[in-house]
């Protein structure tokens, strides 16, 4: 096969990888093209940009026969940021997608005996305005500060003004706070040289109407405070009164968007959600699930989940600030609570105390540091829920060798997820069923819950509402 870079190609498209592309073989060698922006079934044409030894990337030029289940996708930064790739699917096709994605993570790791056990992905109630957190990395510009979202596979910033996967409320804060932002007068980051000092713009709204805008600086100091000071009583008045303002430092080089140093320079401490029935505070940069209304189909799932599995003891791993505590936590004798952020910690007790949850005990700490007896016990259901890295090997290792009766397993990766339940499976454990949940419409995100035990279950449903 004799290809080069630029040239117009043909392929028809097969799959989907994991990034929402197309996948695609061309010639008598079967060499894998990934196509973004083609779905299986169509036949494309595009220019090669890329070709290593085993795969190649095309870029979209001509959908020669579209699939059915094709539309026109609503954002105009489509195909340049980095965030909703899967916008050209409708919506059934986007659930069938994400149903697909797991499966191929479950076919890798765990084996095609066992993909029976992966059910349908439960459709978001919302599918545009659902996301209640908006992260936007700021930059220095040539004239004014560069502000967006990240193009796809790169840190270079499109500077989009409107995103319509974002809940109305923070679209509006970030539109004024974009009309204004130059009178900030903090100058943006310089990633490269880890000079200057504005380095996220990072915006929060919750159901129950809270509002927050938490300002990521490299450092913060009596010049910084005095602009925006200024700055605030400049856009208070149109972003209203309840606003909560907050500086976070961060000095660290690399991605992570959050340093460890929080200032509530204006308004509440915290904000305040409801899930499931339940009252909840969250402080500014703990994690909260981004969908609230998924995450209520989620946690009922999870409640289910403990209940099939005879849970009295539970231990919540990667627990936060005790979302999924709180709903469950009343049905059961005993939860020891893990989690390693300083501040979701403090809201997390806080949540304890407020639900009138007398039988939690809280670890402060990675979930590593814990010696697996302090967690884990025959008589003990456990509930993972860790970033997207998934669990450490130590810590599956401690659940394989201290035999708690079930495991209950909520992740946002299908890659990792299928690696652990692997291990899992591996030590003992047999897998009763994947469920995904799509918390992140219009992305190839998916969410899941994986629910494995020692014995076979015999798997009753329950169509309760949250209690
Ligand atoms: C995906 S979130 C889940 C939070 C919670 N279950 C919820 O639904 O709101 C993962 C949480 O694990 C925490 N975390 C990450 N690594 C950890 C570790 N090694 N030990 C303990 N907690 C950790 C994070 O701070 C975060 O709150």
């Amino acid at each position: 096969m004799k290809l080069h870079v630029g040239e117009k190609i043909k392929v028809s498209v097969d799959s989907i990888n994991s990034q929402g592309d197309g996948v695609a073989r061309f010639g008598e060698e079967r060499f894998v093209f990934f196509v973004p922006g083609a779905l299986p079934g169509e036949e494309v044409e595009g220019i090669v940009r890329i070709l290593k030894r085993h795969y190649g990337v095309m870029e979209l030029t001509d959908v020669l026969t579209p699939c059915v289940n094709r539309v026109i996708p609503k954002c105009s930064w489509y195909g340049l940021c980095g965030g909703c790739s899967l916008q050209h699917a409708d919506y059934a096709m986007q659930l069938e997608i994400k149903k697909r994605i797991v499966f191929d993570a479950f076919m890798k790791t765990v084996g095609k005996e066992h993909l029976d056990k992966i059910q349908d992905c439960v459709p978001s109630p919302k599918k545009w305005c659902y996301r209640n957190k908006a992260s936007f990395p700021v930059k220095r510009g040539k004239k004014n500060l560069n502000v967006g979202f990240y193009m796809k596979g790169s840190h270079r910033i499109i500077p989009i003004n409107s995103c319509c996967i974002l809940e109305e409320g923070i679209d509006y804060i970030y539109r004024r706070l974009l009309e204004n932002l130059s009178y900030l007068g903090i100058e943006g980051y310089d990633e490269k040289k880890g000079t200057g000092i504005l380095r996220h713009l990072v915006l929060r709204r919750t159901a129950r109407g809270d509002k927050a805008v938490i300002l990521v600086l490299r450092n913060f100091g009596k010049k910084e405070e005095r602009s925006l000071r200024s700055f605030m009583q400049r856009v208070s008045e149109m972003l209203g009164k309840d606003i909560s303002f907050y500086v976070n430092v961060n000095p660290h080089k690399g991605n992570r968007i959050f340093g460890e140093r929080t200032i509530a320079i204006k308004g509440k401490e915290g904000l305040s959600e409801s899930i499931c029935g339940k009252r909840l505070f969250f402080g500014p940069t703990s994690f909260f699930q981004v969908n609230r209304d998924i995450a209520e189909l989620l946690f009922q799932e999870v409640k289910n989940a403990l209940e099939i599995s005879g849970a009295d003891h539970v231990t919540e791993l990667y627990c936060g600030v005790g979302a999924i505590t709180v709903t469950y936590g009343k049905n059961v004798k005993s939860v020891t609570a893990v989690e390693s952020w300083p501040e979701s910690v403090l809201f997390l007790r806080k949540n304890i105390k407020l639900n009138k949850l007398n039988n939690v005990r809280v670890l402060e700490g990675d979930v590593e540091e814990f010696a697996p007896d302090a967690l884990f016990g025959e008589d003990k259901v456990v509930l993972l829920d860790p970033p997207r890295s998934g669990c450490a090997k130590g810590v599956l290792e401690g659940i394989i060798e201290r035999r708690p009766k079930a495991v209950i397993y909520v992740s946002c990766n299908p890659a990792t997820l299928a690696r652990d339940v692997s291990i899992l499976m591996n030590g003992g454990y047999e897998l009763s069923f994947v469920k995904p949940f799509d918390m992140f419409p219009m992305t190839a995100h998916v969410e899941s819950m994986a629910l494995l035990t020692r014995e076979k279950l015999q798997i009753a449903r329950y169509d309760k509402g949250c209690s």
